[in-house]
């Protein structure tokens, strides 16, 4: 595996695969790998014949600053991680890379990121449309690959990338959860022992909620059952608890069309966000 970290290097490498006809793959990544990212590395491997992945805490999409400080930093390990596992590119920019001086573009989806963690989180979707954009385009990509454990970034990814023209396709993979249910993410890292331990009761949750909506329990009356079933499980504040269509993202006031179950709360100082199908 090569470690890159120009835009540059990146090019000519990216050139001279094209020259030889050969498809690419990119799994853009903030570090701190887990399975879940493995899981786009593999789904990569299968579709592409080459596999960049990308390595970027991009301060852009935290609208939080302490969140950007404790975002945890673990280049050396995610590198050995990934080194067995046939990716041709480790893409490693500096930000000066990405924003070089005088930068002043921003890619803005409407719309989509009027809900959910675009209205907790402002300005954090423009941050990950503006560098997913470049990363597509850096990179040169015929296929991304997101998980659907940010089901909302997938979708203002799509948009973003039909908007524009990118000629990239987008390719969703299934959240990847700890046998608890817990859904892996790198900041679960921050999680103390107590909290590992109250976590798995999202997900129990949210399969509980589903089952009580499909069973005709109703939709307000389960999700709110939803939002005092965590608060007693001691997680909280919640920042949403919501059914919201797949397609646009608009509440779902009914099961006509594919909708999920969203959630976004704290515990243990940590913002944890996941989504089931209902
Ligand atoms: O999902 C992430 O890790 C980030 O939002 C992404 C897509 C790498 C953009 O920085």
């Amino acid at each position: 595996m090569k470690i890159l970290r120009t835009k540059a290097e990146l090019r000519a490498q990216t050139r001279s695969w094209r020259g030889a006809g050969e498809s690419i793959g990119v799994v853009p990544t903030m570090g701190a790998l887990h399975e879940g990212h493995l899981s786009l590395v593999n789904a990569a491997r299968a579709r592409a014949d080459r596999v960049i992945v990308t390595l970027f805490v991009n301060p852009r999409q935290f609208n939080n600053p302490d969140d950007l400080a404790k975002y945890p930093r673990t280049e050396e390990s995610d590198s050995r991680i990934l080194d067995p596992l046939g990716v041709d590119v480790l893409y490693l920019p500096d930000l000066d890379q990405m924003y070089p001086e005088g930068f002043a573009t921003s890619v803005s989806v409407e719309g989509l990121t009027a809900y959910l963690c675009g209205a907790t989180r402002p300005g954090h979707f423009d941050g990950v449309a503006t560098v997913v954009a470049k990363l597509l385009l850096q990179t040169d990509a015929d296929f991304a690959f997101f998980g659907e454990k940010d089901f909302q970034q997938l979708q203002v990814v799509r948009r973003m990338v039909m908007d524009l023209d990118i000629p990239t396709e987008i390719v969703g993979c299934s959240t990847i959860r700890e046998d608890s249910g817990l859904a892996l993410s790198s900041r679960n890292l921050r999680l103390g022992e107590d909290a590992l331990a109250q976590a798995p009761a999202i997900y129990a949750t949210l399969g509980a909620t589903v089952t009580a909506i499909r069973d005709g329990g109703g939709i307000d009356a389960s999700v709110r059952a939803a939002g005092d079933r965590l608060k007693q499980a001691g997680i909280g504040p919640i920042d949403y608890l919501e059914l919201r269509r797949e397609s646009d993202l608009a509440r779902a006031t009914d099961l006509s069309t594919p909708a999920r179950l969203f959630v976004a709360a704290w515990l243990d100082g940590v913002r944890l966000i996941d989504n089931v199908p209902v």
